[in-house]
């Protein structure tokens, strides 16, 4: 039987950042090893978090106010929408949950592949029936025609796609005008933009400004990444009020903790973390990028967001094994990912001397 995350033993992760996992493997303390697995913003959590943190510790002697107006009210300003336009959640992944109930109500769901591994829990939850669509180059942002045969051609909509952007795992950027399209071809299109924030606001290719006009689009946000606060589970969606309304009825009343409502506005507000990590993701990742792309038999792929997908001439389960045995760093392999398989994986991009250890440990192993 397959180990599930309930099970006593590390099992081998089907998410990045699973220490325990690489920690009894390697034989050492979780805190001795090098993340690289895990793509999260190695800047952060932002002092003004830890703070805020601190300062609200009192507030878990009462229940979150459900309709989080405080958190939503900054949510609003920070994108400048509307407050009903906005929910938080546990996570972004919480309001996977909630979008994917509504899609697998469609008779198909298009899923650009290879995919993030959270789209097929969701949607398999509500007996979704997901249509893979495999990404035509893994090293352009080019979408797959996310359409069956005459599916394009249907006066009304009927089915529905979940689109990632930045992409994960190949790191892609799907241009604004690529996806708007989209949202004349399906009945419900939903763009996770975990990773958007990454960008700095000139670069971005969201699609949040496009809800007001769309009700059948969907933006998920997370603030787990970017503010590096995995532990914490801190997402948004913006959407139409009604249907955020109707998740709203679905889900339990407190799904995000006082701490995390706190922390979010802390996040948001923090336009000096925001640009040091803008300064610091760019020369960081043409860093890595340069450094991986010297060793001949790795390729790495050119993407936007804060990690790079790199394909490896053989099976990347030993190279793995040596990063971690012998410097205590982790990568993490693809074999989540079916269309990727063992010759494939991803590193997030970490400080230019966290890079340089890997690069390090790469040079030795080769
Ligand atoms: C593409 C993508 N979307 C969503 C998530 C979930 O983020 P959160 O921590 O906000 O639930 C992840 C986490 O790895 C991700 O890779």
């Amino acid at each position: 039987m397959k180990p599930s995350s309930l099970s006593s033993a590390p099992a081998r992760p089907s998410h990045g950042g699973n220490l325990a996992w690489a920690a009894a493997l390697a034989g050492c303390s979780p805190t001795e090893i090098l993340d690289f697995s895990a793509s999260i913003n190695p800047l952060g959590a932002p002092a003004s978090v830890w703070q805020t943190l601190q300062a609200s510790l009192a507030d878990l002697r009462h229940y979150p106010d459900p309709s989080y107006l405080t958190l939503r009210q900054a949510l609003s300003q920070y994108h400048d929408l509307p407050i009903e336009w906005i929910l938080p959640g546990n996570g972004s992944a919480e309001l996977l949950t909630w979008v994917s109930r509504e899609l697998a109500a469609l008779p198909q769901v298009f899923l650009p592949t290879p995919a993030f591994g959270d789209y097929f829990r969701a949607l398999k939850a509500f007996n979704a029936t997901i249509v893979p669509q495999l990404l035509p180059d893994l090293g352009k942002p080019i979408l797959p025609p996310l359409a069956a045969p005459g599916c394009q051609n249907s006066a009304k909509p009927q089915a529905g796609c979940l689109i990632n952007n930045p992409h994960n795992p190949t790191g892609c950027l799907f241009p604004i005008d690529t996806l708007r399209p989209l949202l004349d071809r399906f009945a419900l299109v939903v763009v996770d933009e975990a990773f958007m924030d990454f960008l700095s606001p000139t670069d971005q290719q969201s699609l949040v400004t496009a809800v007001v006009d769309y009700p059948n689009l969907v933006i998920l946000r997370s603030l787990t990444k970017f503010y590096s606060l995995p532990g914490l589970r801190l997402g948004y969606a913006i959407a139409h009020p009604d249907r955020l309304q109707r998740w709203q009825s679905w889900r339990d009343p407190w799904s995000v903790n006082s701490l995390a409502a706190a922390a979010a506005i802390a996040c948001i507000q923090d336009h000096r973390f925001q640009q040091i990590t803008w300064n610091w993701l760019p020369p960081a990742r043409s860093q890595l990028f340069d450094g991986i792309a010297g060793f001949e038999p790795l390729q790495p792929y050119a993407g936007q967001a804060n990690f790079l997908l790199v394909r490896c001439q053989t099976a990347v389960s030993q190279l793995q094994q040596d990063l971690l045995m012998r410097h205590r760093v982790l990568i993490r392999d693809c074999l989540s990912f079916p269309e990727l398989g063992e010759t494939y994986f991803r590193v997030a991009v970490r400080t230019e001397t966290e890079n340089q250890r890997l690069l390090d440990g790469l040079a030795d192993v080769f």
